[in-house]
């Protein structure tokens, strides 16, 4: 056995042999080489990280981070403490119980199905519950009391050909197709003819360049978990990175925080400071180091409705050769149609070269059924790193283009049916009255007396979605009192606000939203009033149930608390 062979000895042994012989000495000598280089590496590694993170976030930033992370574990444990714990742990409980009586029926009315019916119903039978279930008592979406959630109006927008209605046609694409399941292309052909072709008219309308190339997904959050995954492979395949990181903006869609957590990409969020809300591009030019696989812009985000600078993301990725990816989930089929529709626009597509990948929901305001998204790509490469293949499985050689497998080919056709049925003139008609009215309510905020004493709208709407803030007054508050008038808007967070998406349905019903929202207004003030007459001290009337959450989740440190209450919503769901 030579010297040479035995140097996979462990640590220890080197050292008793230290010294003693010559080849101990010369081993010893080798073992501390080898220790120092380590050693380097380590120091180095983290001098490095240390390095861009000062970079990434500044001195100040730093510190803040540090500061908030240290606060927050501490408040963690303080949470911990027994007498702390019972009585977090009986509120959350309470909390929950209270939501499961609000969404779980219960009583002697309600029959309960939790077992299969030892004999198969009827057609008549499972008609009539179906009708039962589709009655339930619920938030008026229908009359445009919903924020978002049904984006077309299923009578109004194929009036054009005759009168049909929309969903009557969704619904016959449907019985068409419901057997039929892509992965199986030479079963089913007109399937993957129409999942291409759906493809190919949404990167027409992104202005996609020659071999540009996407997939069809089941929704937003798929899409964007395909292109952060896409990104990071790429990252992985070209330079090597194996700890790949993002640069959001704070206010992106969270399913890129999802992509982090599932695909294992660290998350960096770029601040979108008011007044503009847009993302700071100094910011995000900072955060950038060689680890970084992905860039991202909204068009708009869900929070605000605002565009972020997509030409200057795209002039940062395109210099630092980054892939920047534009999140038009929620802008689908009314940013592209906007300047046709006659209103104010910006750049956010393709013709932008830095732009590498772009989200399109058709499920939203392309009007196709709930469960349908694309996702594009410059080029067909970078489309191939979403591929998942697997050629030596025992089932056989497998290849799929996103997440499911066996896929839903009565939704491509609903899809596509949607699509081909409205066409542009559809969907420039459907962005006048949508963008039209989200222009309305904006010019109320800010012209109406009462409303513009009050609420301040963020930054400048370019799109559907219209948010807005209070500095005189709780705006959680202003949501319940229209919770109260049977509206459902969305509350945000950080800074407090609400916004309402308009969609077709609320189109119809923005005069009303005007006139609930001044008396929601006037009502909360007059709250106020009354609890400052009675005194400081005096306890607050009772809160509604977004004051009551997003009042106490905005002043926790660590919001361990609304995880356990989010984890028995979720819960909740799946009480039969
Ligand atoms: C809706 C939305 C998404 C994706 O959401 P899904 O519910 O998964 O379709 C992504 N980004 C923005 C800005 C959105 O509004
Ligand atoms: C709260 O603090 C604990 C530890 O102190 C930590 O493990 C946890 O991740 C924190 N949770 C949140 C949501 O900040
Ligand atoms: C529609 O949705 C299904 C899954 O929900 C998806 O597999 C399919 O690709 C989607 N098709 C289109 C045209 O968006």
């Amino acid at each position: 056995m030579t010297g040479s062979s035995r140097l996979p000895v462990s640590l220890r042994d080197a050292y008793q042999a230290k010294r003693t012989t010559p080849r101990g000495q010369l081993l010893a000598l080798n073992v501390d080489i080898l220790r120092n280089i380590v050693f380097i590496l380590f120091v180095l590694r983290w001098t490095r990280k240390a390095f861009y993170t000062l970079k990434g976030r500044g001195l100040t930033g730093t510190v803040i981070d540090t500061y908030t992370s240290v606060r927050r574990i501490l408040y963690g444990y303080f949470l911990r403490l027994p007498g702390v714990r019972s009585k977090v742990q009986s509120q959350v409980g309470e909390a929950i119980s209270k939501l499961e009586q609000k969404l779980v029926p219960s009583g002697p009315g309600i029959d309960r199905y939790i077992k299969l019916p030892a004999e198969g119903w009827s057609a008549e039978e499972v008609r009539k519950e179906l009708e039962k279930l589709s009655e339930m008592k619920h938030t008026r979406w229908e009359d445009g009391r919903v924020s978002g959630a049904v984006y077309h109006g299923g009578k109004e927008l194929v009036k054009h050909h005759g009168g049909e209605d929309l969903v009557k046609l969704q619904t016959e694409a449907f019985a068409s197709f419901t057997y039929s399941n892509p992965i199986h292309p030479d079963v089913f052909p007109g399937v993957r003819k129409m999942e291409a072709e759906v493809v190919a008219m949404v990167l027409a309308m992104f202005n996609a360049p020659e071999g540009a190339a996407g997939v069809t997904t089941s929704g937003g959050t798929e899409s964007i978990l395909m292109a952060c995954l896409s990104a990071r492979n790429k990252a992985y395949a070209e330079r090597g990175v194996t700890e790949p990181e993002m640069i959001l903006p704070e206010t992106a869609h969270t399913a890129f925080r999802k992509a982090g957590e599932y695909f294992k990409i660290k998350i960096h969020l770029a601040p979108c400071p008011a007044p503009a809300y847009r993302v700071n591009l100094r910011a995000v030019q900072r955060l950038v180091n060689p680890n970084t696989v992905l860039l991202v812009g909204s068009a708009p985000n869900f929070p605000h409705g605002i565009i972020d600078d997509i030409s200057g993301l795209s002039r940062i990725a395109a210099r630092k050769g980054i892939p920047l990816h534009v999140d038009c989930c929620l802008g689908s089929f009314l940013v592209p149609f906007l300047q046709k529709a006659g209103f104010e626009t910006e750049m956010f597509d393709f013709r932008l070269k830095g732009v590498t990948s772009i989200s399109c929901d058709t499920h939203k305001y392309g009007f196709a059924p709930k469960g349908n998204s694309t996702v594009l790509y410059r080029s067909d490469a970078l489309r191939a790193y979403q591929y998942f293949i697997c050629p030596d499985w025992s089932g056989g050689v497998y290849a799929s283009p996103s997440i499911a497998g066996s896929r839903p080919g009565a939704l491509i056709a609903g899809c596509w049916a949607s699509l081909v049925a409205c066409g542009e003139s559809g969907y420039i008609a459907a962005c006048h009255k949508i963008v039209g009215a989200a222009k309305r309510i904006e010019s109320e905020l800010h012209a109406h007396p009462v409303l513009a004493a009050d609420l301040k709208v963020m930054g400048k709407p370019l799109v559907s979605v219209v948010a807005f803030t209070s500095s005189t007054l709780d705006i959680y508050d202003v949501a319940d009192a229209m919770s109260a008038r049977g509206w459902h808007l969305n509350a945000l967070q950080n800074p407090p606000a609400i916004h309402v998406a308009v969609t077709l349905p609320i189109v119809g019903a923005a005069d009303q939203l005007i006139t609930d929202l001044v008396e929601s207004v006037e009502s909360v003030r007059e709250a106020e009033r009354q609890r400052v007459a009675q005194g400081k001290g005096a306890k607050g009337s009772v809160k509604g149930d977004a004051a009551a959450l997003y009042g106490v989740a905005g002043s926790l440190p660590n919001k361990s608390v609304v995880v356990d209450l989010a984890k028995g919503f979720l819960d909740t769901l799946y009480k039969a």
